[in-house]
């Protein structure tokens, strides 16, 4: 009599399974308690062998399929999953409370794109303590993307894509096999108290990318990675980046802009206490030099920046090319306009404290520092800033100094109509295309005795 009942149900939960992803309600409610979807209770396994994603899909279906509050809950465990994706819009608002660890399969053929892909889904919430663990190191060496300028893309982890009003919070996303987040399309999302953690020299593990989004919020996260922190691309508007520690990795970036047609602009960023431990780059724009795509990136601002031996702390670069693999060579299509940096200090690992390496066709506007104080920290080398198709003037005429005679004449220099505000002094072996310079604020610069201060302007008729 017992043995039969519990073949019925046996027979009832495998059938509920099954049928999960299109379940209606009666069997959603089945499988998820009072609004809550226990994977271990749809047959998830926490010992990291036994694939689990169909009962992560099952859970999924329920949930979304579901009104009201509902939560996926991944306990402690280690599951193994394939590609997870899952779609809305969904009924209700869904949580993954992700207490366990979930680990993304090794086998790179299950997968057509991402590991867990989440698709037009609004009022999602992601958090817990637990993992993403992508399981990247076993096949990082297929990343061709060094040699290859279309390579194949490596699965990306966790994927958002058209989601409005999220919140990813808590959790870590550990060795991705290639960007650990990636926001597409998004509106209004806050990401909070997240962890990223993948060794400095993993192939394009990029920290958080983002594009096409809207309103986006990087609060006290910790990211260490072998590429970009942080990546900001076309189309992102309204980004609020606060108490974001980097390194290792390749540093906070907009860009890369203009590699593909038609990207839209990048404006209203701000970066605002944050610090950078030992990247490869700080502050960083980065524009393709052969750019299919005219974009402008405007109204940028940084404050309170503790720069840790970063490389090029600050770093406009419209002639970017990685790899030297650029499928043609010329000049950018990419305005930067309006970036300001405020209070930046520390050491640069780097001599080039500051390099603005803009466009000799389209060059950086309205570029503005104040309180920028960031020493090279060897010893072999002086702290420089590195200005391409960038002429300085005198601050004014009438001002000389024993330093003046070190500053190039100033008939080499071209007056620009709108001054900007960084106060640099021109070096000796400063060509008519090139500046080097000592780095400082004005106030520091006269205080050690330089009082003929240059502004550096960007003209259109460089
Ligand atoms: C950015 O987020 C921080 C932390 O929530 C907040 O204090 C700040 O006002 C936000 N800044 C902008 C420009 O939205
Ligand atoms: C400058 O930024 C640092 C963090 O890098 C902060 O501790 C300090 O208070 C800031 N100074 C001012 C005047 O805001
Ligand atoms: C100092 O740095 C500049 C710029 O990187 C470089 O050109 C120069 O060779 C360096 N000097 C020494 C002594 O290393």
């Amino acid at each position: 009599m017992v043995r039969g009942l519990l073949l019925v149900a046996l027979v009832c939960a495998a059938h509920a399974a099954k049928d999960a992803p299109a379940a209606k309600d009666g069997a959603a409610a089945a499988s998820c308690d009072g609004g809550t979807c226990d994977i271990t209770k749809l047959g998830a396994s926490g010992n990291g062998k036994t694939d689990s994603t169909k009962a992560l899909e099952t859970a999924w279906a329920s949930a979304c399929g579901g009104t009201g509050k509902q939560k996926i809950l991944i306990p402690k465990g280690d599951y193994l999953t394939g590609p997870l994706n899952f779609k809305g819009p969904c009924k209700g608002d869904v949580t993954i409370q992700v207490d366990g660890n979930l680990l993304a399969s090794m086998d790179l053929s299950q997968y057509k794109s991402n590991w867990i892909e989440i698709l037009r889904v609004d009022n999602l919430v992601i958090t817990g303590k637990g993992k993403l663990d992508g399981q990247g190191p076993a096949v990082w060496n297929k990343n061709s993307c060094a040699k290859k300028y279309d390579c194949k893309i490596l699965p990306n982890s966790l994927v958002l894509d058209y989601v409005n009003n999220g919140e990813v919070s808590g959790i870590t996303l550990l060795n991705s096999k290639f960007f650990h987040m990636n926001v597409f399309q998004c509106k209004d999302m806050v990401i909070k108290d997240v962890t990223v953690s993948a060794p400095g020299d993993s192939p394009n593990t990029d920290g958080i990318h983002m594009g096409d989004s809207t309103g986006v919020s990087i609060i006290n996260t910790n990211i260490a990675c072998g590429d970009d922190c942080i990546s900001i691309g076309p189309g992102s508007t309204k980004i609020n980046i606060t108490g974001v520690t980097c390194g290792p990795g390749h540093g906070i970036s907009i860009g890369s802009l203009g590699r593909y047609k038609d990207e839209k602009d990048v404006t209203d960023i701000t970066v605002k206490d944050c610090t950078l431990k030992k990247s490869s780059n700080g502050l960083r724009i980065k524009a393709y030099e052969d750019a299919k795509s005219v974009l402008t990136a405007s109204k940028i601002h940084y404050e309170n920046i503790k720069m840790e031996d970063a490389g090029n702390p600050i770093i406009i670069d419209m002639k970017y090319c990685p790899n030297k693999i650029c499928t043609a060579s010329g000049a950018s299509k990419v305005t930067v306009k309006d970036v300001s940096f405020k209070n930046v200090t520390g050491t640069s690992s780097t001599p080039e404290a500051v390099s603005l390496l803009c466009s000799d066709k389209i060059p950086c506007t309205g570029v503005t520092m104040d309180g920028v104080e960031v020493e090279y920290s060897g010893t072999n080398n002086k702290t420089m800033a590195v200005c391409k198709n960038a002429r300085a003037v005198p601050l004014a005429a009438s001002r000389s100094s024993p330093a003046s005679k070190h500053a190039r004449e100033p008939s080499h220099f071209f007056v620009p109509s709108s001054l900007l505000h960084i106060y640099v002094l021109c070096h000796p072996l400063a060509t008519a295309s090139s500046c080097f310079l000592y780095l400082n604020n004005l106030q520091e610069m006269e205080r050690s005795g330089y009082s003929s201060a240059y502004y550096i302007g960007f003209s259109q008729e460089m």
